[in-house]
């Protein structure tokens, strides 16, 4: 043992990675990843025309979307936060905290399904989800129907967004134009897909040295496609798990939506895109620090222990893939009249 330990400690700390040649590691890279694209994709069943896109603006800056009058998407979900709300988990209806880290909605069209357990295929379908949670928006279909009914600058952008329609202000129309919306949220043009485009001197070298390390240590097996992540589904803890804190137990992510056993405690491996502006870390959101969080995966996820070089330059390359953020600009609103619902407690 006593051999053993002085071998482990004449051993030279581990150094950094070494600097692929520019091209080798564009070529490897490519074999994972893919860049963000410059223009919006179109999500499955909507169009993106002007109307509908502004229209989903609306809806989503809007807080009379909610029962309280108070919180709108962009509460949780804010353009100016990395598309965030930078709370341990999100604080909804009547100061409840919810059990979960908000999650962003930039480039979350990328995604294989929404949710930290991607419970929701699509995000029109997601879009129904927070209007209705009790520690959300709390609101009901109706309730939310009724407010949109009574202002007639809501009724004629329905009936823009939805010119083919006989009954254009709907639930589910809601959804689309939401969808519509958050279609256009992407963030293209970061350092790393600058690299990946063939630009050498986008990247720095130790963020060149981390993307090496992050493919080279194995964190593509889970993390990879278009939004380095959000592409799949993976036990958190597969070598082991995190303590409580991390991962607490009554949380068992995609248990819940397959009820299978071998779901337990699985999640969506999370999409790294803009991971730098997105603290607090994990569906838990109980890590603050990005280096405490890829120290985290490296234990639970590959079962070592990275040098403290490597996790700084996995670091450095997780900043790479913050991208230009949406400009948008605020929505103008209808104005409520004597007709429109009042603020419920
Ligand atoms: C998840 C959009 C309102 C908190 C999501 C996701 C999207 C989204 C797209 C999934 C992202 C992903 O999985 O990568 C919206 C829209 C809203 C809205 C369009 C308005 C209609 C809110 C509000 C809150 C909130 C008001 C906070 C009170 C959360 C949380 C999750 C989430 C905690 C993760 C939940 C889970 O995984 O179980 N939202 N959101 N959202 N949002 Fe929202
Ligand atoms: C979450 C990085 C390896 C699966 C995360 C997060 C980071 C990260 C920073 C948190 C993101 C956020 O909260 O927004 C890394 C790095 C890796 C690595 C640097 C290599 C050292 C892996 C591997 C797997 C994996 C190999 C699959 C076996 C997941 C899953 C989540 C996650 C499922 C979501 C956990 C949750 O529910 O909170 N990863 N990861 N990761 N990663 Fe990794």
């Amino acid at each position: 043992l006593a051999i053993a330990a002085t071998a482990a400690l004449a051993a030279p700390a581990l150094a950094q990675t070494d600097l692929p040649a520019d091209a080798d590691l564009r070529s490897a890279a490519l074999e994972w990843f893919e860049p963000i694209p410059d223009t919006p994709q179109i999500p499955a069943g909507n169009v993106l025309t002007p109307e509908r896109v502004d229209l989903g603006a609306m809806l989503f800056f809007d807080p009379r979307m909610s029962r309280s009058g108070v919180f709108s998407c962009q509460s949780c979900h804010n353009v100016g936060l990395g598309g965030v709300d930078g709370l341990t988990t999100s604080i909804g209806h009547g100061w409840q905290q919810g059990p979960r880290n908000s999650p962003t909605m930039l480039n979350a069209i990328f995604n294989i399904a929404q949710f930290w357990d991607g419970r929701a295929p699509d995000l029109a379908a997601q879009a129904k989800g927070p209007v209705q949670a009790g520690v959300e928006m709390n609101n009901t279909p109706e309730n939310l129907i009724g407010t949109l009914n009574s202002m007639p600058g809501y009724v004629d952008a329905f009936k823009a967004a939805f010119p083919d329609e006989d009954a254009p202000v709907s639930f589910d129309n809601f959804a689309r134009a939401i969808e519509a919306f958050e279609a256009t949220l992407i963030t293209p043009d970061s350092a790393f897909d600058r690299f990946l485009k063939g630009d050498d001197a986008a990247m720095t070298d130790q963020e060149k040295r981390g993307l090496a390390a992050f493919m080279d240590t194995g964190c593509t097996a889970c993390h990879a496609g278009r939004n380095v992540g959000g592409q799949d589904y993976y036990p958190f803890g597969v070598i082991e798990r995190p303590g409580g804190s991390v991962l607490p137990e009554g949380d068992r992510g995609r248990f819940a939506v397959t009820q299978t056993a071998d779901d337990e405690y699985v999640f969506r491996a999370a999409p790294l895109r803009n991971v730098a502006l997105t603290a607090p870390y994990f569906h838990s959101g109980a890590v603050w620090d990005l280096h405490e969080a890829v120290s985290i995966m490296s234990s639970s996820q590959l079962g070592t222990e990275l040098a403290e070089p490597q996790v700084d330059e996995i670091v450095a390359f997780l900043g790479s893939l913050t991208g230009k953020q949406p400009q948008i600009v605020h929505p103008i609103l209808p104005v409520r009249n004597a007709e429109t619902p009042q603020p419920q407690p």
